[in-house]
């Protein structure tokens, strides 16, 4: 049987990927583990253990203890926060990749996720349908660390054989957990403004194109991309990833339909800077073409079902 541990469980990611993985295979099989002992609460279904990344003893012990044959390590400082802490981003961004590929190493673990990000490309990079291996420049500390991490992922797998996989997520929305301190998390508090009749402030500016994915997709990807069969993988830094691209103002439009007299104002911050760096779109053709991926929803269908359930599930 798998035993699949989850560091960084009560994340925006982790908290779905979690309940996606004990669905899939068996609440018996996944060790949900967070640095906040609080989280406890979110894993009444599975396993769970309070576990800060940056200390590889715990991590080895949970991982002999537990038996675990996979890891998901989603623990991570995003990009805003990362600019206001640079160093603390780095160390835990490097030093907690760096620990679980060790302890992966060591421990001949099956299977490593982690995930990288549209921050690794830059201000030189193409900015619409941003290839695979286009130029990268990174000027975030979290998009250095990713693309850091990128690389080495593939270190340990051409070196010592870690099957370590990756995916190069856009901005992530959902509507059953809340980002913390990245630069796309507008597009998740917008709804929750819009649901609760409130007026939205925007710190980016109208026009602002970012690419972003629902989170069902983001979960079936990560899933897909884990089982697809290993020499089916062709990319051992980080596949690029593509679900939808939209500016604030679209994503206002979208909810209009729904909350007429929803109302937007736009007070760009230093998170301006950040999203002028990034893509507005992105070319995932080799991920389509490596482990057959293919997006199921567009910024239209992504509202209607948010707008549907976030009212009943927050309240
Ligand atoms: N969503 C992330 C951020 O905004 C990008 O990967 O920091």
């Amino acid at each position: 049987m798998s035993k699949i541990l989850v560091i960084g469980a009560g994340g925006q990611l982790g908290t779905e990927l979690t309940k996606a993985l004990a669905d899939k295979y068996g609440k018996a099989s996944v060790i949900a583990t967070d640095f906040q002992a609080s989280m406890s609460s979110k894993f009444d279904y599975c396993t769970f253990h309070t576990l800060n990344v940056m200390d590889k003893d715990s991590l080895a012990s949970i991982v002999k203890i537990e038996g675990v044959t996979q890891i998901y390590h989603l623990a991570a400082i995003l990009s805003a926060l990362g600019e206001k802490n640079p160093v603390q981003a780095w160390d835990l961004n490097m030093g907690g990749l760096l620990n679980v590929l060790e302890v992966a190493r060591d421990h001949k673990i099956e299977k490593v996720f982690w995930p990288s990000s549209i921050a690794v490309f830059g201000p030189n990079s193409d900015k619409d349908q941003t290839p695979q291996k286009a130029f990268k420049d990174p000027n975030t500390v979290y998009g250095i660390s990713k693309l850091a991490g990128e690389h080495w992922c593939e270190y340990y797998f051409n070196k010592y054989g870690v099957d370590v996989r990756s995916l190069r997520y856009p901005g992530l929305i959902g509507y059953k957990s809340l980002p913390g301190g990245g630069t796309t998390d507008y597009a998740v508090d917008i709804y929750h403004k819009a649901v609760n009749g409130q007026k939205f402030t925007c710190f980016l500016s109208e026009d602002t194109y970012l690419p972003m994915m629902y989170m069902d997709d983001a979960i079936h990807a990560t899933l897909q991309l884990m089982e697809a069969p290993k020499d089916h993988i062709t990319i051992r830094t980080s596949y690029n990833l593509a679900g939808m691209s939209f500016s604030p103002k679209e994503m206002h439009q979208s909810l209009l339909v729904h909350y007429p007299n929803f109302e937007i104002v736009y007070q760009p911050d230093f998170r301006q800077q950040i999203a002028d760096s990034w893509p507005n779109s992105i070319d995932d053709s080799v991920a389509k073409k490596d482990w057959k991926w293919q997006p199921q929803f567009d910024l239209k269908a992504m509202t209607a079902t948010i707008v549907k359930h976030l009212p009943a599930f927050f309240n």
